[in-house]
C-alpha cells in the first residue's frame, strides 16, 4: 500500500510538470514516503533523513519532505530530530503532496480524510502489466498491535463505479493484471459490497484479479463460493494467522480462534482446489509463552503454507499493546522468528516440488533478477517461474512445463 502511494505521489508530481531526478544530488525535491509499521522500518528512514542534511546545505532550493505513517505518528520527533525537513503530510493527504512541495500549501498535512476514497488520483505505475488499485483506506479493526488504524484513519470505500473505469482504462492500456488493496477488503462496502464489486471488475474480462488483505474474520462462504466461479480471481489468497495461540489472539484482538481460522482454510481448499495460502506470523507478542509459541509451529505444520511473511513483534507507541506486561525479551522474540522461517522453508521447497512436472500459466513479467538470459513471471497462484528467454513478449501468457523447484522459485521451460 505505502509503495502505491508513492506511486500516486509521482503521478500527481508528472502531471503537475515534476520530472523524476536520476540521483538524490540533481533533485530539487526529495520526498520520503515512510512505513511505520515497525520499529525498523522507521529507524532506517530516520537514519537516511540525516543524510540529507548535507545535501539541502550544497543546494539551497532543495525541499525535504516527509510523507506516509511516520509523518502521521511521530511529527514532533521528526521536526525535533530533522529540523531541516520543510514539509510533512499523512498518508490521508497524499493528494495535496504537489501544492506542498511547491509551496502553495501550508507545509503540515494530517487531517483526518474520508474524501481520500473519492479523490481521482494521478498514477505513475512502476510496471506496465501489473497494477494496484485502492479499493478502500483505512482501518477499523485496532489489532492491539497495529498503527495502522491511527496513522491511516478510519475505514472508507471507493465508489465501485470509479474502480471499474480504472481497471477498463487499464486494461485499455495492455495491463492484464490487477491487484486490489485494502487493509481488510472483505468488509469493503460503497455502493456495493467485496463479492458484487469482484463480479463486477470480472466482466472488465481484465485476465487476472488478486486482492490484499483478507482479514480472516470477515471472509465470508460468499466470497469464496465467488472466488471459485470468477475466472479471472487468481487462486491465491493472503490470509492473516498472526499466531496459533487463542490466548494471544484474543489479546491481538484478532477476532477468531485458530479452529475457525483453520475451517475457513479447509472450505477454501475444498471450493479452490490447488489455491496457494500465505500468512503473516508476528513472534514474541506480549505474554506469549513457550506453549503458546508451540501453537503457532503446530498451525505451520498444520496448514502447510505456500509463503509466509514473519515479523519479531514490535511494540509501537499509542497502540494498546504497547503498555502490555510480561513482554517477551528481544533474543527470545528473535529464536521463535528464527524457527518459524526454518520450518516454514521446508514446507515452501515441499510444495515447490510437488509442482514439478506440471504445467502452470505464467504472466512473463520481465527478465530475471539473478539471470538476464532468463525470463520471470508468476502462476496465478503467485509463485515465481523463470524460463529460458525465446524472444516472448513481456506481457504475454505463457504454458510453462515445471522441470525444477527451487526454495523460492521454480523453473521450467515453454510447452
Ligand atoms: N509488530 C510486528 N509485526 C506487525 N505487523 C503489524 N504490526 C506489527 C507490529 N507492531 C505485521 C502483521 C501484519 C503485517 C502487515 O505486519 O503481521 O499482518
Ligand atoms: Fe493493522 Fe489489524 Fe488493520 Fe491489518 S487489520 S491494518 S493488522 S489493525
Amino acid at each position: 500500500m505505502n509503495v502505491h502511494d508513492s506511486e500516486k505521489m509521482l503521478g500527481i508530481l508528472g502531471n503537475n510538470g515534476y520530472v523524476a531526478a536520476g540521483k538524490p544530488e540533481d533533485a530539487d525535491v526529495i520526498i520520503f514516503n515512510t512505513c511505520a509499521i515497525r520499529e525498523k522500518a522507521e529507524q532506517k528512514f530516520f537514519s537516511q533523513l540525516g543524510r540529507t542534511k548535507q545535501l539541502k546545505k550544497k543546494n539551497h532550493n532543495l525541499t525535504i519532505a516527509v510523507a506516509g505513517c511516520v509523518a502521521q505518528s511521530e511529527q514532533e520527533t521528526v521536526r525535533k530530530r530533522a529540523p531541516h525537513v520543510d514539509v510533512m503530510l499523512g498518508p490521508q493527504n497524499i493528494g495535496r503532496i504537489s501544492d506542498m512541495v511547491s509551496g502553495q500549501a501550508s507545509n503540515g498535512s494530517f487531517d483526518e480524510n474520508h474524501e481520500l476514497a473519492y479523490e481521482e488520483l494521478f498514477v505513475t505505475r512502476s510496471s506496465r502489466i501489473k497494477a494496484w488499485i485502492s479499493i478502500m483506506y483505512g482501518c477499523n479493526n485496532f489489532c492491539s498491535y497495529c498503527i495502522v488504524p491511527y496513522t491511516r484513519g478510519r475505514e472508507v470505500s471507493r465508489p465501485s463505479s470509479s474502480i471499474v473505469s480504472e481497471v477498463l482504462r487499464l486494461r485499455g492500456q495492455g495491463y492484464r493484471e490487477i491487484t486490489l488493496l485494502g487493509q481488510n477488503v472483505n468488509s469493503y462496502k460503497s455502493d456495493c459490497d467485496f463479492t458484487e464489486l469482484l463480479r463486477l471488475i470480472d466482466k472488465t474480462e481484465i485476465e487476472r484479479m488478486r486482492f490484499v488483505t483478507s482479514h480472516p474474520r470477515d471472509l465470508s462462504l460468499e466470497l469464496i463460493r465467488t472466488m471459485q466461479e470468477l475466472p479471472s480471481v487468481c487462486e491465491h489468497v493472503h490470509l492473516p494467522l498472526q499466531a496459533g495461540s487463542d490466548n494471544i489472539l484474543r489479546m491481538m484482538n484478532r477476532g477468531y480462534t485458530y479452529g475457525e481460522y483453520q475451517k475457513k482454510v479447509d472450505m477454501l481448499r475444498e471450493a479452490v482446489p490447488d489455491i496457494a495460502i500465505t500468512t503473516d506470523i508476528i513472534t514474541g507478542f506480549p505474554g506469549e509463552t513457550r506453549q503458546d509459541f508451540e501453537q503457532t509451529v503446530y498451525a505451520l505444520n498444520g496448514i502447510e503454507y505456500d509463503g509466509i511473511f514473519a515479523f519479531k513483534y514490535s511494540p509501537r507507541k499509542g497502540t494498546t499493546a504497547f503498555d502490555m506486561e510480561n513482554t517477551v525479551p528481544d533474543e527470545e522474540k528473535s529464536e521463535r522468528l528464527n524457527r518459524v522461517l526454518q520450518i516454514q522453508e521446508e514446507i515452501t521447497y515441499k510444495k515447490n516440488r510437488k509442482l514439478e512436472g506440471t504445467t502452470q500459466e505464467v504472466l512473463i513479467e520481465g527478465s530475471s533478477d539473478t539471470d538476464t538470459a532468463l525470463l520471470s513471471g508468476r502462476t496465478r497462484t503467485n509463485k515465481i517461474v523463470t524460463l529460458p528467454d525465446s524472444g516472448d513478449e513481456i506481457g504475454s501468457f505463457v504454458s510453462v512445463l515445471i522441470s525444477k523447484a527451487r526454495r523460492h522459485s521454480l523453473s521450467g521451460e515453454k510447452c
